[in-house]
């Protein structure tokens, strides 16, 4: 694979694509959007465009304001009124399409569910009933830790009925994680599974959440359902079985009349210091946000088959598995597992069993099909699919071909979707009926967004250079804030540039316009598509007794995008061994979850600072990307040493 080896590599490789890929006539005739005008008619009055999108949605009461924009905080549809249950089931189910299916879910064992409209309908009745009698309330908000269970839909949406901000927490964080999410967001119940399945062996949940709770004081009822039959320790009165609650109430639930700038979810998302973001979405501008793109790049249709492998417990999954599916009335695929349990078959059965029509995944797990080869896709009927989609890190032209030829066969359209927990919803993407497409691109900004790529002073850099991307324009599903911290959400996103919103991420624009995204500019990380904060893992470690200091950076890994790589210096009388070395890995592990723990261990007798005392991470980055990858603990060696030393003194003597 040519992978790249830092941003820069990734930058004259993605600039050496040459290839082109137009829409063909039989897609454009039948699609969605094939008009290209519709990008003209939306820069020329955003607000307008954005007013006739929102017919899409139902409401009890118009808006009086499209946008109102006072930087950086804006409010769309002010004094409008909506539900987003509502907008994403009762209005199908009395429209006569309750019987269209909204999941065909498969669980990892195998066990399979169909779920209609109607039956999600009344599902999501009898959970807000159920949350109502443990006393949750319009405002209050309820933490959702659970394996890709159809619960886990059904509680999202029947906190949006009752008019609570749900925060989900990724069933793969430990309790910790959980526990400073749950205080974060002062959480009332907390809903889970005693477990989930994840490589055929279950995983426990509740566990996790009774350990959580040890260290939070605000949640008063567990909802737990059962997946799992594993034992689960229990807390009468506190802990209550789902199927003991919710089964036995009505499937009558009047939606909550929401304002469009009620708070709609909370999701956390890591930063450059330990304490993670709780990103802030709201009601109205987001469920147009992700209903019009959703609508639009994936070119969804009534015949549709829609599969987003994704975890609910990211945004991917929020915006593009639950919210903008169900809005849209698709029949959608919910996976519970991993793509290689029982083997490699195991997505392109699933495509084969339902015929999906759209397949929604990450890089990451493209590399890793590509790494096991195409013959376990090549044993399966793949032709129903008509629409490839990415998303997550920017796809390498290699992986977008092999998932072209390999999984497209040539045929379907490749959608690079950009965006990020803040924005949303997509925000720069091909339209597959409208734009021809480059592998590696996510081409240009949608219709309604005003992108650009600017210099470190904010000036628009010329074609075919790169800088930093911004978003200029307020857009309806943007971030509304950092729960509770307004000042953190002026200084992350709107100080760099002021008036101009900085995503954190390099771009560069070639000769033709298009959008190049090249990753984190600053210290997150991106392992599997999933942003780490190189500060929470360094704390993870300092954690232990063991340790003096740390220092993460992201080592380039063709199949995870980066890898953790970490810097360790033991106290002093403390052993580097290989055993310890294993032992601090599985220890950020259990104190962050699986997906933080450093691939690369290595000790070090220092690290290279500057004289304020900032580690100089360029210098480890050269030194972690010019070492083999592989689950390891090394020593530093002397050549090694010398540097990060001379590094050191050189910066003290220079500032
Ligand atoms: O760096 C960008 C990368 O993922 C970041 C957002 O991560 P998160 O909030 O976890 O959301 C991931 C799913 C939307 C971005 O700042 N990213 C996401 N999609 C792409 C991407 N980088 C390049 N190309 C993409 N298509």
């Amino acid at each position: 694979m040519a992978d790249s080896k830092d941003a820069h590599d990734t930058i004259d490789a993605l600039l050496g694509e040459n290839r082109t890929f137009a829409p063909s006539e039989a897609f454009r005739s039948q699609a969605v959007v094939s008009d290209p005008g519709i990008y003209e008619t939306a820069n020329a009055d955003i607000e307008a465009f954005w007013a006739e999108q929102a017919k899409m949605l139902d409401w009890y009461k118009p808006w009086d304001t499209v946008l109102e924009w006072d930087a950086p905080f804006a409010k769309w549809f002010n004094g409008g009124q909506l539900n987003v249950s509502y907008n994403c089931l009762d209005r199908h189910v009395l429209a006569g399409r309750g019987d269209r299916v909204a999941y065909h879910w498969e669980g990892e064992p195998g066990d399979q569910q169909t779920i209609t409209y109607k039956q999600l309908l009344d599902d999501v009745c009898r959970a807000a009933n159920a949350l109502s009698e443990l006393g949750v309330k319009r405002g209050d908000r309820v933490a959702i830790y659970m394996p890709m269970i159809p619960e886990l839909p059904v509680a999202m949406l029947a906190c949006t009925r009752i008019g609570a901000p749900h925060t989900v927490v990724f069933g793969g964080f430990s309790s910790e994680a959980l526990s400073d999410r749950i205080n974060d967001a002062q959480a009332k119940v907390v809903i889970t599974a005693d477990g989930g399945f994840r490589r055929g062996a279950p995983s426990g949940l509740k566990i996790n959440v009774d350990k959580a709770l040890e260290t939070t004081s605000t949640v008063e009822h567990v909802l737990v359902a059962k997946r799992t039959g594993q034992d689960v320790a229990w807390e009468e009165g506190r802990d209550i079985w789902w199927n003991d609650l919710v089964d036995k109430q009505s499937t009558e639930f009047e939606p909550a009349r929401m304002e469009s700038e009620d708070m709609l979810y909370l999701l956390y998302t890591s930063g450059t210091t330990a304490k993670p973001k709780g990103i802030v979405h709201t009601t109205a501008g987001y469920l147009l946000g992700v209903t019009a793109t959703h609508k639009w790049v994936f070119d969804i249709k009534d015949e549709d088959v829609y599969w987003a492998a994704a975890d609910i417990g990211w945004v991917t999954g929020h915006s593009y598995i639950v919210f903008a599916p169900l809005a849209n009335c698709t029949t959608s695929v919910i996976y519970e597992g991993t793509p290689d349990h029982p083997n490699w078959e195991r997505w392109w059965e699933i495509i084969e069993r339902y015929k999906v029509t759209i397949l929604y995944c990450a890089p990451t797990a493209i590399r890793a099909h590509m790494k096991q080869g195409p013959e376990y896709a090549e044993k399966h009927d793949l032709s129903s699919l008509r629409l490839l989609g990415s998303v997550g890190e920017p796809i390498n032209p290699e992986a977008w071909m092999w998932y072209h030829e390999h999984i497209g066969k040539g045929q379907t359209p490749i959608v690079d979707t950009w965006w990020q927990t803040e924005t949303g919803m997509i925000m720069i993407s091909p339209l597959p009926g409208v734009t021809t497409t480059k592998p590696g691109s996510a081409t240009f900004p949608l219709p309604g967004i005003d992108a650009d790529v600017v210099d470190s002073h904010g000036d628009s850099v010329p074609l075919g250079q790169g800088g930093y991307l911004v978003i200029k324009k307020p857009w309806p599903a943007m971030l509304r804030g950092i729960y509770g911290d307004p000042e953190r959400f002026k200084a992350t996103y709107w100080s760099r540039y002021p008036g101009l919103y900085f995503p954190g991420d390099g771009c560069k624009r070639d000769e033709d316009g298009y959008y190049w995204l090249l990753g984190r500019v600053d210290d997150v990380m991106n392992v599997s598509g999933h942003r780490l904060s190189t500060t929470e893992i360094e704390s993870a470690l300092v954690a232990n007794d063991v340790v003096a200091e740390a220092a993460v950076v992201g080592q380039p890994d063709s199949l995870t995008g980066e890898a953790i790589f970490a810097f360790v210096i033991l106290k002093a009388g403390i052993e580097a061994t290989p055993e310890l070395g294993q032992e601090l890995r599985q220890f950020v592990a259990n104190k962050i979850g699986p997906i933080a723990r450093p691939k690369t261990v290595m000790f070090t007798p220092d690290l290279p600072k500057t004289r304020s005392g900032k580690i100089m991470r360029r210098l480890l980055r050269d030194i972690a990307s010019g070492r083999t990858i592989g689950d390891t603990t090394t020593l530093a060696d002397a050549g090694i040493v010398e540097s990060i030393r001379e590094a050191s003194l050189s910066s003290k003597q220079d500032d």
